[in-house]
């Protein structure tokens, strides 16, 4: 398995290769809706709220970022993919209010300053690099109004672990990944660095700030869905030829990753997947 292949791999106009393509998207979202759903729930985002979705993807969070404002608010949407906010405008009709979806960078937010009640950022952070975060932190605050909320969620590789797997093949994987110059490594060090975005945020100069993980958990046997989701998430750690790690843990995550293998993973009878999810939401005081 490659991460070239097209289902997975976008090249956005920031130009550098992402595993953010909607196939990749879509599948990820099918198997932890309901922690999705638990997590923007959890904001506080109030009817009639004016709220953007920074990073919107395909759109996701739309529906229930709609339904939280009611058609009293108003959405706006940017990424940087516009085939993201192509698919964003021609769902727009479906949303409890109205959307202004547009093509642009979390860098450089094309709103004024304090436009905002809310902002919502899923699983983007992970695409910055720390001085990236640092402007993007930046520009949420900019954006949102006095006594608003900004919230920041992504996966959280800490507590991530896969069975039957040695779990220290694991930990080496993600030491080395964040180590190296592969575009494996801006996703590595975003999802480890998000287990400390609660100080991100405080340090940016926001208030109130708290964090909560949550988990996505699974066994065999596995639903359609999740299935179809293990083996695309294998297309992460099918760099592990190129990162620098022992010939030992290669050959460990060859048979883990090849379906032709008797340890390819989806397919043990006693598999087990936990993943992570973590939620920081920071407050703009006066
Ligand atoms: C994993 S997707 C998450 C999408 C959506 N928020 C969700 O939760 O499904 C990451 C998104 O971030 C977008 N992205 C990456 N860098 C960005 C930037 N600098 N500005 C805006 N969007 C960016 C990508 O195009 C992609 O749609």
């Amino acid at each position: 398995m490659s991460m070239k292949t097209n289902r997975a791999i976008e090249l956005h106009s920031a130009g550098h290769a992402t595993l953010c393509g909607s196939f990749w998207l879509d599948a990820h979202f099918a198997v932890r809706m309901a922690e999705c759903e638990a997590a923007v729930r959890s904001v506080g985002i109030q009817p009639g709220w004016r709220v953007l979705d920074a990073g919107c993807g395909t759109g996701p969070f739309l529906p229930w970022l709609a339904e939280l404002v009611g058609p009293g608010g108003r959405l706006a949407a940017i990424d940087l993919a516009a085939s993201h906010i192509e698919r964003v405008r021609a769902h727009a009709h479906e949303l409890a209010c109205p959307v202004d979806a547009r093509v642009s960078s979390i860098l450089e937010l094309p709103f004024a300053d304090r436009s905002f009640d809310a902002v919502w950022t899923s699983y983007t952070s992970e695409y910055l690099t720390d001085a990236q975060l640092v402007t993007a932190l930046a520009e949420l605050r900019r954006v949102t109004k006095v006594g608003g909320v900004v919230a920041v969620l992504d996966n959280d590789a800490h507590p991530f672990r896969m069975g039957p797997v040695e779990m220290p093949l694991v930990w080496r994987f993600w030491d080395a990944a964040s180590k190296t110059d592969d575009p494996i490594s801006m996703l590595a060090r975003g999802e480890l660095r998000i287990s400390s975005m609660r100080r991100w945020l405080e340090r940016a100069g926001f208030a109130d700030v708290s964090q909560t993980t949550r988990l996505t958990e699974f066994w065999a046997p596995l639903t359609e869905a999740q299935h179809q989701w293990v083996t695309i998430a294998l297309d992460f750690f099918s760099s592990y030829e190129r990162i620098g790690l022992s010939q030992a843990d290669i050959a460990e995550w060859r048979a883990i990753c090849d379906p032709n293998s008797t340890r390819y993973l989806p397919v043990q009878p006693d598999f087990t997947w936990c993943e992570a999810s973590t939620l920081a939401i920071a407050w703009v005081s006066p």
